[in-house]
């Protein structure tokens, strides 16, 4: 079988956005089954939470959506850039900083931000939920779910998955 498309998901921490993100993308290419097909992982810009599980808010708010977020913490690398397909940002300090790790400029085409990909909300960014409260956390699922049917899609047409 075909090398299947790897996505990585990137926010500040790793442990709100980028996980949810991860967590929502799972559940749709499971649903579609693709799962063989797409590679999905996350990653922060900080590496102050590695190891750690997701934001208990965040996880209570993604599984009463039917998600379940058991990812652990990490720090994005430059190596990350090397191996991934598409690199979703969630907001434009993530850029700036995802950027920062591509010294050379060699993977800036498959950094792009993840709003992008929304059609039913006119964003360019995926608030950081961390500092406010729980209607920031299903702000942010909105988007996500929002966003990663449009992502679905990118993926289909780029790598001819039908
Ligand atoms: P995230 O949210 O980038 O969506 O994971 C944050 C998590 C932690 C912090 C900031 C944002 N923090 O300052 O520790």
């Amino acid at each position: 079988m075909a090398e299947p498309f790897r996505l990585l998901f990137v926010c500040l921490g790793n442990i709100c956005r980028s996980p949810a993100a991860e967590g929502v993308m799972r559940a749709l290419i499971e649903v579609e089954g693709l799962a063989e097909r797409v590679a999905i992982r996350s990653a922060g810009t900080g590496g102050w939470h590695t190891g750690k599980l997701p934001d208990q808010r965040m996880r209570s708010a993604a599984q009463n959506r039917g998600y379940d977020l058991s990812s652990r913490a990490r720090q994005i690398s430059e190596n990350d850039l090397r191996d991934y397909d598409l690199v979703l940002v969630m907001d434009q300090q993530n850029l700036r900083e995802t950027r920062s790790f591509d010294r050379e400029s060699r993977f800036a085409p498959k950094i792009r931000l993840f709003c992008e990909f929304c059609t039913d909300h006119e964003v360019n960014e995926v608030p950081d939920p961390y500092y406010g409260g729980e209607q920031g956390f299903e702000h942010v699922l909105d988007l996500l779910e929002d966003g990663c049917r449009g992502v679905l899609q990118h993926i289909r047409q780029q790598s001819g998955l039908v």
